[in-house]
């Protein structure tokens, strides 16, 4: 994204790449399987798709119609429509979330690439649950490795937010996310053929709704958010590179509909082999990282696979955090007035400190807990299930409320250009006014009690 002008992406298909590509990531990958596995199985799935088509298409609009009206980043995007306001929330939240996000994907983000390192020998690919589940603790637990796999991960991705990439990165998602969408579905076709997959599909599909929580609807809406990459301004960010004639609804919808897709096939690929090796699927983050090893080691040439999955798996991460980065890069860079090369350092040093707190927290520093988490999962926690959700909160009273209808119709209708019924406009801002906000509000409110 560094590298994309003022004057926007070139084409459909580049945006698309692009939002894509934030959406796509760990969240989809690593988080939504162990989160449906803490969360009572398709309860929590229902819930994720019921908050996607209601909530999260509209606040995607909406971010998407701050940013391109604005054509700023988010902090200042608000500035230019409300400024000395609190609406200002909105960018404080956007850059104190990226930060927070940041500061666990990046470790999880080192997990992978170390994944790629342990692929390459051929002892690591073993049906032994145990085995492989005292592997990764007894890496993730260490104090050296996992802090250094994070901060390459980290350097990665600030190397590319400083130098741009545009017809690097950009082009090879073209073909690698696709290639990635394969694996998953060869993945999750082996994994429904395990004996005992059966199990899994139960847990997946027939929903047990006694589940259903204020813990779990939250934990359902700050899933949706984070891997849709919403209520933290990053979609506002992109918003404001998209060409004024793109249509924000084709846009979001194919958006929605490629990121969701990914999250339900790595669903299919992992629960069904968690019963069938019988792992427990409460497991938590380790989950994915236990899991795949063993279907790799059911396929033949199955080291080729695994180095081929992680290899992808890192590069989808990577479009990922590139997106957090920007977002806290622009602000300092458009609002401080660093120059782009201190910002991404200063970027670098706070989230690479905050980070190897997060990773040490796996295990030397395990004992030391705020609100009775570890520094790992209350960044984690504090991301998905408050500033997020808040975010979005905000960004749909924002364009409810204080945007003038005429300028939220003019982005609709791409200046006029793309036909949209009254009525459906009517819908539309009826949701973002009332029904975003107080669904969203109520989901809060009920976690709280
Ligand atoms: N959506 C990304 C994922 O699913 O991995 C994570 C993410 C990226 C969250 C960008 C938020 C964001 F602004």
């Amino acid at each position: 994204m560094s590298t994309i002008k003022r004057d926007g992406f070139g084409s459909r298909f580049g945006v698309l790449v692009a939002v894509a590509g934030s959406a796509v990531g760990l969240g989809n990958l690593w988080r939504f399987p162990y989160m449906v596995g803490t969360n009572g199985g398709a309860a929590f799935i229902f819930l994720y798709l019921f908050f996607v088509i209601l909530l999260c298409m509209p606040i995607m609009f909406s971010e998407f119609i701050i940013g391109r009206r604005t054509q700023s980043n988010a902090f200042g995007a608000i500035k230019k429509i409300a400024p000395k306001s609190g609406w200002l929330s909105i960018g404080v939240i956007s850059v104190v979330a990226s930060i927070c996000i940041m500061s666990f994907y990046s470790v999880v983000g080192g997990w992978t690439l170390e994944y790629i390192f342990k692929s390459f020998s051929p002892s690591f690919l073993t049906s032994d649950s145990s085995a492989l589940s005292s592997q990764f603790s007894g890496f993730s637990q260490s104090s050296f490795m996992p802090v250094v796999m994070h901060l390459l991960f980290l350097a990665i991705s600030a190397l590319i937010v400083v130098a741009g990439v545009k017809n690097g990165i950009e082009k090879y998602s073209k073909i690698l996310m696709p290639v990635l969408f394969f694996l998953v579905l060869l993945l999750a076709i082996r994994s429904l053929t395990l004996d005992g997959a059966g199990e899994g599909v139960k847990f997946l599909f027939h929903p047990d709704f006694s589940k259903i929580t204020g813990e779990t609807m939250l934990a359902a809406l700050g899933q949706a958010f984070f891997s849709l990459s919403l209520g933290m301004g990053c979609i506002i960010t992109y918003g404001s590179y998209v060409n004024k004639k793109e249509n924000l609804f084709k846009i979001s919808f194919m958006t929605v509909a490629a990121d969701t897709g990914f999250a339900i096939l790595a669903g299919l690929a992992v629960v069904p082999a968690v019963f069938a090796f019988g792992i427990a699927p409460g497991q938590g983050p380790s989950l994915v990282f236990i899991t795949l090893p063993q279907i790799f080691a059911q396929l033949p040439f199955g080291s080729v696979f695994a180095v081929g999955f992680f290899f992808i798996l890192l590069i989808a991460a990577v479009t990922s955090a590139i997106s957090l980065l920007e977002v806290v890069v622009a602000y300092f860079t458009e609002e401080l007035k660093m120059t782009r090369k201190v910002a991404v350092v200063v970027t670098f040093m706070i989230i690479g400190v905050l980070g190897t707190f997060s990773s040490l927290s796996q295990g030397s520093l395990s004992d030391v807990t705020i609100f009775g988490k570890n520094f790992f999962d209350l960044f984690d926690y504090t991301s998905s299930n408050i500033l997020l959700p808040v975010g979005g909160l905000l960004v749909v009273l924002f364009v409810g409320w204080r945007m003038k209808r005429a300028d939220v119709l003019d982005e609709l209708t791409s200046g006029g250009t793309v036909a949209l019924r009254k009525s459906l406009f009517t819908g539309i801002m009826l949701v973002i006014k009332f029904l975003a906000p107080i669904a969203i509000s109520i989901v809060l409110i009920n976690s709280l009690i």
